[in-house]
Parts: structure tokens; sequence; C-alpha cells
């Protein structure tokens, strides 16, 4: 699904007037003027995916260009401060104080809770991960080589954190709904089981996980159980306030001990804004760094990062007054609408099955007459640049609010590419799932 991207000159034109003597990019001599280089820039990403026509369900969220140039504004507007010195920027802390207690609410957490921004992903996991692990330790065990026990289908990001932290990661087949398998997850828990996850929703098949019976299974045998949400946090909840049936899955349920929600998935703000939340602040203790063993002092940072980017923070708290749960909750239903189009279309063809009984942003399809890779293949000639699963072999979309208006010709595209590998009988041998 990735691309190799070039760094620098033009790879056609043969020549670059600034490369080095080892024939890598200097720098240049003189600086070029904002306009031409604006100009080359913009250039450069003519060969990108046309992620702003809406033709592409993966790695972007595309809300429309009002909330875009919010984001963009309030980026802007903090690009060069730093979240690292709360007390240079009260204004920073201040918003971030705020987006977690909007995130805390949207959660259901008790009085206690509390969180951190983060990056993304992947660095809200690897702190709910430290925090668990340093928790293990402040009470006297070893952790090394305790393990994660996950569901097969969680993100990768835990096995991230587990080979940092000297940890490591048992992932549990899925049952047969392509859900996390509860029973063969505490059957998989043992003493050097550190902590329990569930997704909400994973990534792979866009399911909820049974949080509630791991939670059950989380109190049961006292392990953390951290919840992923990083797809389903800002979703999730409004999905619920719409009317559809989203099963529990955050601090409602007394097992939960963290969760990571994303920002900047369908929070719809900046890249660089994801959330990390906590039961208690007694846990979130384990979290945060602390130094004064150098010539400058104390130093105390709640996330992986020194230098934190005021242009994230700023970016989603602009984000999420911009909508407010209103306008959250129009673009969730503008989601929901139209993946509910799309599995009906899909399902409707005698070659394609949808997988599983997704309520939120993300779905699948396969085949059991034609290869669904193929099928991908032909769409992606048309511009249309989309996931892939392996296990089952299917296609995957995340899907956001200006999918709306591309899905009826998605779905024509779709039945031209599914005649002709028919007509070819067509497979795609040499074709990879690939995530990044
Ligand atoms: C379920 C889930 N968890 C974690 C992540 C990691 O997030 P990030 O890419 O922001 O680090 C992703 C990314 O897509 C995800 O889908």
């Amino acid at each position: 699904m990735s691309h190799d991207s070039d760094s620098g000159h033009d790879p056609d034109s043969g020549h670059d007037p600034d490369a080095s003597a080892a024939g890598r990019k200097a720098m240049p001599a003189s600086g070029t003027d904002w306009d031409t280089l604006r100009e080359q820039m913009v250039d450069l990403g003519k060969g990108d995916v046309d992620w702003r026509a809406a033709r592409t369900a993966v790695y972007v969220f595309n809300a429309g260009e009002d909330v875009l140039r919010v984001a963009k504004e309030a980026y802007a507007l903090y690009q060069s401060e730093n979240g690292l010195g709360p007390a240079a920027f009260p204004s920073l802390a201040r918003m971030e104080r705020e987006v977690i207690e909007m995130g805390l609410d949207l959660l259901q957490a008790p009085d206690g809770a509390c969180g951190n921004m983060t990056s993304g992903g992947t660095e809200s996991i690897f702190m709910a991960v430290k925090a668990c692990r340093e928790q293990a330790r402040a009470g006297g065990r070893d952790t090394r080589g305790m393990r994660i026990v996950v569901p097969r289908s969680a993100h990768p990001a835990f096995d991230k954190a587990a080979r940092t932290l000297d940890l490591e990661v048992q992932r549990v087949p899925v049952a047969e709904d392509w859900r996390a398998d509860v029973q063969a997850m505490g059957e998989a828990v043992d003493d050097q089981t550190l902590m329990l996850v569930g997704s909400a929703p994973c990534f792979p098949y866009g399911l909820i996980d049974p949080i509630d019976a791991l939670s059950d299974l989380a109190l049961a045998r006292d392990v953390w159980l951290h919840v992923d949400a990083c797809v389903g946090g800002y979703f999730a909840p409004f999905a619920r306030m719409n009317g559809v049936d989203v099963p529990p899955f955050d601090f409602e349920l007394p097992g939960v001990r963290s969760i990571s929600a994303d920002l900047h998935k369908y929070g719809y703000a900046a890249k660089g804004a994801s959330t990390v939340f906590h039961r208690t602040e007694e846990q979130r203790e384990f979290q945060i760094f602390r130094f004064d063993d150098w010539p400058s002092g104390g130093m105390e940072t709640p996330t992986a990062a020194g230098t934190r980017p005021g242009g994230a923070i700023a970016g989603a708290w602009a984000v999420m007054h911009y909508l407010g749960v209103e306008g959250y909750r129009e673009k969730v239903k503008m989601v929901t609408d139209t993946r509910e189009k799309l599995m009906r279309a899909i399902d409707a063809m005698p070659e394609l099955q949808t997988v599983g009984s997704p309520k939120l942003g993300l779905f699948l399809y396969g085949s059991d007459q034609i290869d669904p890779y193929a099928v991908w293949g032909r769409l992606l000639k048309r511009g249309w640049f989309t996931g892939l699963v392996s296990e089952p072999r299917a296609i995957h979309l995340m899907l956001s609010p200006a999918h709306a208006d591309v899905a009826d010709s998605y779905l024509a595209d779709l039945a031209e590419a599914v005649s002709e590998v028919k007509t070819s009988g067509e497979d795609a041998a040499g074709t990879r799932a690939r995530y990044a």
C-alpha cells in the first residue's frame, strides 16, 4: 500500500544541480524564493494519491475543506510554540487540558481519570504499555519477557512497544466472527501476562472486540486491560449518539485501565495528535519521565517526546470546538450511511461478499469466485487507493465523510473491475497486502 517517495530532485531529469560529489543531495548554495519552492512542492505531490478527490480510503481522513482549513490555520497559529514548556505556554497547557477533558467525557471516564496528548496512536500505545510495565516493576516484578496478550488483529504498535521495553507479545487467533477470542485469550493469561488488549475497532476488520468480556477477564485475573480506540475513540461515541448499537468499549467497563484514541484519525485534527487516557492519576504517574542530573536542571515530560508541536495541540483543540458534538455526529452519519450503502451494493453483487458486521467507518469485502486482489489492482489503475487484508483475502476501506460524494462512482468502477477480472480469470498472485 505504501509507495516509495524520493526526497529531492526530479528522478526523470537525469541531472540534479544540487548533487554533491558523492552523488547525494547537497544543500543548495543559496536560497530559493518561496513562490518557486511552493510551485516545486505542489509539483512533487502530483504523483501522490488523489485524497482531495476522496479516491483514497487509507492514511487520510477527509472531513471537507472547511475542517481542513480550521486545522491548518490553528496549526499555523501555534506552529512555533512548544508543548515542552507549559510554563512558557499556558495557552498550550490549557488547550491540552481541555482536549483531554473532552476526550475523558466522551469515553465515560470516572472522576480522577486523566491523560495526555501524544504524537499519534503508536506513541499513545507505547505510553500505556510503559506505564503498565513501570507499575509492575514498582510492585517488585522483573518484567523482562513478560507478555502482552492481544488478538491477532491488534495493531503492530504493541509489538513496537514490546520490543523497546523488553516485553513480548502473544497474538491469539481471532474467533470465527473475526473478533477477539476471549476464551482463548483467557487461556493464554498466566503469571507472566503483563497486559491484555482489545481494539475498538481493530484496523484489519473494523470490528469492535468483545471488550465487556475482556473487562471481566481482566478483573478476574487482575491484569491491566488497554483498549486501543485509536480508530474508534472519536467516532464510536458519536455513532452511539446517532442510534448505532455500539457495544460497551470504554471506561464504562470497570476492567478498562487505559485507552488510546487518535485525534488525527476520526477527530479530523492535523497529523501528530492523539490521546492516551488512564483510569487513575496513580497509573499515569508511571508514564512520566523525570530527570535532574545534568546542567540544565529538572525535566519532566509526560510522553515519549521532548519538544511537542504546539500546532498539533492547537489544531486538535480548534477542530473539536469547530465541529462540536453536532458536527461530529453529522460527519459520523455521513460515514456510516456511506458504509451501509457500499456494503449493501457490494453484497448485492453475486461475486462479492462483505466480511463481519462492522458498525463504524471501516469494512472489507472479498470473493469466493474471483481474486479480490485482482479487482483491487483494477481499481488502483482507476485511481482508487485502498487497503488489502490477507486473512481473509479482501479489499479494505476506511471511509471518510468525503467518500459520500464518490460512492456511486466507486461502485460503477467496481462493477467494471469485477466484470474484467471475471472475463480474464486473472489472479494477482504477486500482490501482497502491505500496511505501510
Ligand atoms: C487500531 C489502530 N491502532 C493504532 C494505530 C497506530 O496509529 P498511528 O499510525 O497514529 O501511530 C492505528 C493506525 O492506523 C490503528 O488503526
